[in-house]
């Protein structure tokens, strides 16, 4: 592994946008607190679809693969829309975690309280919400076999939600071990009560369990979870799922919880000594693309993130997480952030206002 090397893959749509505010902060951090760190962009999404005919190169991969870590912006756009998924930019984002292994997506849905307004629920339900969902994706109905058929006059579409016992017990482990250093809790969200795969999930999560017992461990239903997500956000510590549930609770989390999608960085963890991937959890909007009215913070976030994990230097991390809500108390928003009262910027801006106020303290 190249130690010092962070591979960038800025994607579609506004993820160059969003990376480019992400990088200025990387090395922000880089000369305030003198790490080494070696960032290279390469290939990957649409525009290699356009010049190479796959999503995800094979030295794009390879150098993925040696890098301590890569930072991703999004994948997507409506000119790819009719392709089969191996001929989708976002074919790109899933063969990168299944070929780098990495398997839980950890996804923080902590609420800032400067942007308590731009959530639907009132700020008392907010107040003490603290969210991890670690959701598996390396698995699941991602990636099990999926088909079309055609006969005679019905056509036929399946998806296979497949988890194998080893692919839940890794995940559950990480799940115990982080919510050690949290509040010592996980919630396993599944549909257990109709789904197969779901039961093995539950009796594999306990099986683990029996290792973990400091750690308080429920069940929940993924459509009571989405329900209690709202009712009782504060109730959530850490929230283990797999992949499709992950995805949708983590959507929901983000929009009704901290306010938008755009703000939730994530980190996407194998065992140690392997690449890890970390990168903002929304959509390309091509709509807006090129217009310097992206949101940068879940991309800007999610480099907290990698300092915290795959540099593991806490101060670097949290030297841009203090810089961002201090942008935000100042009332800084981008467009898609905009309230009354508060002073719109552009991406660019927002991130030059979030470098200047990174220091080492
Ligand atoms: C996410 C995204 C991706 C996913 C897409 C782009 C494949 O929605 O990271 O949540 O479904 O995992
Ligand atoms: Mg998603």
């Amino acid at each position: 592994m190249n130690e010092n090397k962070v591979i960038i893959l800025p994607g579609d749509g506004i993820g160059p946008e969003v990376v480019a505010e992400a990088v200025k902060a990387l090395k922000k951090a880089v000369s305030l607190f003198g790490l080494e760190m070696v960032m290279q962009e390469m290939l990957a999404g649409g525009e290699a679809l356009d010049k190479l005919d796959v999503p995800l190169p094979d030295d794009t991969l390879q150098a993925c693969r040696k890098a301590r870590a890569v930072l991703h912006g999004t994948f997507g756009g409506p000119q790819w829309e009719d392709f089969p998924l191996s001929k989708r930019p976002l074919a790109a984002l899933l063969n990168l975690r299944k070929e780098l292994d990495v398997y839980a997506n950890l996804r923080y849905a902590r609420p800032l309280p400067s942007l308590f307004d731009k959530a639907p629920l009132k700020p008392e339900y907010l107040a003490n919400v603290d969210i991890l969902i670690i959701r598996e994706v390396t698995s699941g109905i991602y990636f099990g076999p999926k088909e079309r058929r055609t006969l005679g006059r019905s056509t036929r579409a399946s998806d296979t939600m497949v988890y194998a016992d080893f692919e839940i017990e890794r995940a559950a482990r990480r799940a115990f071990e982080i919510a050690r250093t949290r509040k010592g809790k996980v919630t396993c969200v599944d549909k257990a009560n109709v789904l197969e795969s779901s039961r093995l999930w539950r009796k594999i999560t306990r099986d683990v369990h029996r290792e973990y017992s400091d750690v308080e461990l429920d069940f929940m239903y993924v459509d009571v979870c989405a329900m209690q997500l709202v009712l009782n956000p504060a109730n959530f510590d850490v929230i283990l799922t797999s992949n499709i549930f992950g995805d949708i609770l983590s959507d929901e989390a983000s929009a009704v919880l901290v306010g938008s999608v755009g703000v939730l960085p994530s980190a996407t963890l194998g065992e140690e000594e392997k690449t890890s991937l970390f990168g903002p959890i929304h959509g390309p909007v091509n709509e807006i693309a090129g217009q310097n009215k992206a949101n940068p913070l879940g991309t800007v976030l999610s480099a907290a993130l990698l300092l915290r994990f795959a540099w593991q230097n806490e101060e670097a991390a949290l030297s841009i997480e203090r810089a961002v809500e201090k942008v935000l108390e100042e009332g800084y928003r981008s467009t898609e952030l905009m309230s009354a009262g508060k002073k719109e910027v552009g991406t660019r801006e927002m991130g030059d206002l979030i470098v200047e106020r990174m220091t080492r303290t």
